[in-house]
């Protein structure tokens, strides 16, 4: 069992619910120290140098579980990802002993991908002392790394987080994504969070949560600044959610028109996959207001800090 993680430093990252403020701006300003390091010439650090990280995806995964790697690779840690498909979880191993025999292999670092929600805390609940987790997304539950990432671009947009106003857009009720994001705009501080969709794909007592309630999405994009498209979860439904993804689009998809209602500085976000004519329109996803593929970037740096922290290998000024 891991013992408690010390007050105000990151242990496992399971959820942004519970960090805190400071360390949630510990690891955005970390993450920005690392951007650099991304972009240069020679992409490494030697922060983790001698760490073994282990990426376990019992999802299908192409973003997250890239930049995972890359950024465990950037920080110079060995890393290696089990494919599950074709792992011993297939003939019937336990979760408990897919640990056991990680452990057994020294690694000092797990990312886990899971579609039960829980299954991180699974993992840290019952990980070795030295082993760190981190969720990269578990059933409905939570996605921090991506809360993260999103909060981190919004921000090199729009250091003003206190004045801006956030537009969550689609189906809201199958997001970890969207659970995490709403956890980390009201942490830092946001000045409006509103979510839009139909009543079928948005969970009950939103409003407990400080966030406004809209079905109608031209109402829930009057002059936000920040759009935030989800996809449509369809392989989380068990149907009855939706007519078709026709008239989803044509009821609820981010067209250039309705965009036309934002504030005119807005960005567009989505976490990807993209489902292009579903929830947003190809144009409004390549067009200009879009940060799509800089959230994908960010999310090395993101990952680098998350990681970085969780192991006790702050950065040096001079190491950025
Ligand atoms: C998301 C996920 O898997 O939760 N994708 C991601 O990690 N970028 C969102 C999704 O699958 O729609």
């Amino acid at each position: 069992m891991s013992p408690a993680p010390a007050p105000g430093r990151l242990h496992h990252l399971l959820q942004i619910e519970g960090l805190g403020r400071e360390l949630l701006f510990q690891l955005l300003d970390t993450a920005e120290s690392f951007l650099p390091v991304t972009q240069r010439a020679v992409k490494k650090v030697p922060l983790l140098r001698g760490k073994t990280v282990v990426n376990l995806f019992f999802e299908p995964s192409t973003r997250t579980r890239m930049t995972f790697e890359l950024a465990a690779e950037r920080l110079s840690a060995d890393v290696f990802s089990l494919d599950v498909a074709h792992s011993s979880t297939k003939k019937g191993e336990t979760l408990l002993d897919t640990l056991r025999n990680l452990e057994a292999m020294q690694m000092d670092l797990l990312v886990v991908r899971h579609p039960l929600s829980g299954a991180a805390a699974f993992f840290a609940a019952h990980a070795a002392p030295h082993v760190r987790v981190l969720n990269a997304g578990d059933g409905r539950h939570a996605h921090p790394t991506q809360a993260l990432l999103d909060l981190f671009t919004i921000r090199r947009h729009r250091p003003d987080l206190g004045e801006l106003r956030v537009a969550i857009l689609g189906d809201v009720l199958h997001s970890r994504v969207a659970r995490s994001q709403i956890a980390a705009l009201r942490l830092a501080g946001v000045r409006e969070i509103r979510v839009g969709g139909p009543r079928t794909l948005l969970p009950p007592a939103l409003e407990s949560l400080g966030v406004q309630v809209f079905d109608c999405v031209e109402q829930a994009l009057a002059d936000v600044d920040v759009i935030i498209t989800l996809r449509l979860q369809q392989e989380r439904m068990q149907g009855g959610h939706l007519p078709s993804t026709a008239e989803y689009f044509r009821r609820f998809g981010l067209t250039e028109q309705r965009l036309r209602r934002a504030s005119p500085e807005a960005i567009v976000m989505h976490p990807g996959p993209i489902n292009r004519g579903v929830e947003i329109a190809s144009e409004v996803a390549d067009g200009e207001r879009s940060v799509i593929l800089e959230q994908v970037s960010n999310g090395v740096a993101v990952r680098m800090a998350v990681m970085a922290l969780a192991l006790g290998a702050e950065p040096a000024p001079a190491e950025a």
